[in-house]
């Protein structure tokens, strides 16, 4: 066994969050930079049972795996419930949020600070990549729904997923 518990010290954890219905290159640029500062990083799909996905929770989960396979240290699972709850019950002291915008900081700073007070769990925010700063999930979707071309914004198997979905919803499947 190698690595920190082999040598008797804590191992550093983060969790990213997120829907990632689907995930994109803006999400995988702060995943990738986050192993980079842990030993594991936890990728969260948190589930929204009010929001109807693109894809199922699974299929999620099965696209993240796939595009983070490469660095080897993250752990993917879906969670039902309060975000702290999933930190505290993998011991995870560290949130990773990539911060696109200054209009993104409002909210997130008020989860930051929620969180903070609900479990003393920290938020460390990573300016997102300027390449990817205007880039979400929803924004994708609808461009690529409306035929545009999306492909240097998502991973690749990614945007085969996304693209083999909206041809079976075209055809009603
Ligand atoms: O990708 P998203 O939809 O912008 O991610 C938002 C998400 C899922 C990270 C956030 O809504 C969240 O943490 N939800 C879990 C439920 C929770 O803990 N809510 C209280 C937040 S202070």
């Amino acid at each position: 066994m190698t690595g920190p518990e082999s040598e008797g010290l804590p191992v550093r954890r983060a969790v990213c969050p997120g829907s990632f219905d689907p995930i994109t290159n803006g999400h995988l640029d702060i995943i990738a930079r986050a192993t980079k500062l842990y030993d594991v990083v936890h990728v969260a799909v948190m589930i929204n049972q009010s929001k109807q996905g693109l894809f199922t929770v699974d299929e999620r989960m099965d696209l993240i795996r796939r595009v983070t396979s490469e660095y080897g240290n993250v752990s993917v699972e879906s969670h039902h419930g309060l975000l702290v709850d999933f930190c505290k019950e993998r011991d995870i002291p560290a949130i990773v949020k990539g911060l696109r915008a200054v209009s993104d900081f409002d909210y997130e700073l008020q989860m930051a600070q929620m969180n903070n007070g609900l479990s003393g769990v920290e938020t460390l925010f990573v300016p997102t990549n300027p390449t990817y700063s205007f880039l979400s999930s929803s924004l994708v979707k609808e461009v690529a729904a409306w035929g545009g071309d999306v492909s240097h914004l998502l991973p690749p198997a990614v945007h085969e997923a996304l693209t083999s979905r909206l041809a079976e919803r075209r055809e009603g499947k």
